[in-house]
């Protein structure tokens, strides 16, 4: 069934806990009723959220905020060594991982307890411990929200990068995801090459998919605050990328700066290192502050406005810039 409600609060659609109002805010169970939602005229500006784990509110949100409710994963096809699965937008994240876990299906375990639902997987492509959401999906469907068309995505038409999409560039604000389609595995491939992933692994005992799941969320659950106790929208910055020479220069001062190759021939750097070196680690002003195990997490010890969050962000990002001469730039998506 549609739910449509008028000057709705947001504050339990948004992890960071910041309370603002949606002047529209629409919940559909199918792509039936998006279309028709989409047909009868929608008051724009559009945003559709998962579960808002990835966005920063400053303000009362003046248009249409939507959510998906369309729930089910189907196998659609199947073979030897894979299922391809199809799921609703609406699903959560976690437990989609819990129910491929069950069936034996391998891929998503690298992925775990992270917060969201399975359209924001295909948007944002969730990554953790040297997988992305993007390494398993196969197609994504979605509804126009200019004409209520439907449309499919390949892999390919995704584009699918480090926490990056053809959703978060050409097509952003555009479509509206209904269901992504994963391809898992029947015959484990595990990636256990993240830091000392492979050695908490062994020290557990024989490798399954169930065991790989409950060591990533000791590993998560340490380092990264539980966003229904502490509000936060995960890594708030990503780690940044930079030419081989500024890499070189930066070695040179700072000999222990973790730097990794990436695929392009340039470096990535850790900018929770660069944020904890900027003496960042477990420093609060007012209602904020820089999460004390995990220093690239900006948490909202309660009551804290969305501006007060950026404008904290913002003098990290002028410090990190000053010592590195390195640009930080945003994993979360601000709403303006
Ligand atoms: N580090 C510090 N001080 C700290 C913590 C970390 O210097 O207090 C440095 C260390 O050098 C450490 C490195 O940061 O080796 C990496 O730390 P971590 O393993 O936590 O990974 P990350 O690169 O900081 C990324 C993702 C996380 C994801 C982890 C694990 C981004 C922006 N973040 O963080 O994703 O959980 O890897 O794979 O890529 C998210 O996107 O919301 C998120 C939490």
């Amino acid at each position: 069934m549609l739910d449509r409600y008028s000057l709705y609060s947001l504050l339990g659609h948004n992890t960071f806990g910041i309370d603002v109002k949606a002047a529209q805010f629409v919940e559909f169970d199918s792509e039936e009723e998006l279309i028709n939602i989409i047909s009868s005229g929608i008051q724009k500006p559009v945003l559709t959220i998962g579960a808002g784990s990835n966005l920063l509110f400053m303000n009362d949100f003046k248009g249409t905020v939507l959510h998906s409710r369309i729930y089910g994963a189907e196998v659609i096809a199947e073979s030897g060594n894979d299922v391809l699965l199809r799921v609703g937008s609406g699903m959560n994240w976690d437990n989609l991982i819990a129910y491929t876990v069950e069936m034996g299906w391998q891929g998503l375990e690298n992925l775990s307890i992270i917060p969201g639902e399975v359209g924001a997987s295909a948007v944002q492509n969730v990554g953790a411990y040297g997988v992305e959401a993007g390494d398993f999906i196969e197609r994504v469907d979605a509804i126009a929200l200019c004409d209520g068309s439907k449309r499919c995505f390949s892999k390919d038409e995704c584009r699918y990068s480090y926490r990056n999409s053809i959703f978060k560039m050409e097509e952003k604000d555009k479509y509206v995801i209904t269901y992504v389609t994963y391809r898992l595995r029947k015959k484990p491939e595990y990636v256990l090459d993240y830091a000392n992933l492979r050695d908490l692994v062994a020290a557990k005992g024989a490798l399954t998919p169930a065991l790989l799941r409950e060591v990533i969320k000791e590993v998560r659950s340490a380092k990264l605050p539980d966003v229904s106790v502490l509000g936060s929208a995960g890594s708030f910055f990503m780690n940044p990328v930079v030419s081989r020479e500024h890499a070189a220069e930066l070695a040179m001062q700072y000999p222990q700066m973790p730097q990794y190759d990436t695929a392009d021939g340039r470096k990535k750097l850790s900018a929770a290192w660069l944020i904890d070196t900027c003496g960042w680690k477990g420093k609060k002003v007012g209602n904020v502050g820089v999460y004390k195990s995990q220093p690239l997490v900006i948490v909202n010890y309660g009551g804290a406005t969305g501006k007060e969050i950026l404008d904290f962000s913002m003098q990290i990002v002028a410090s990190v810039k000053e010592k590195f001469g390195v640009t930080l730039v945003r994993e979360v998506n601000v709403i303006e």
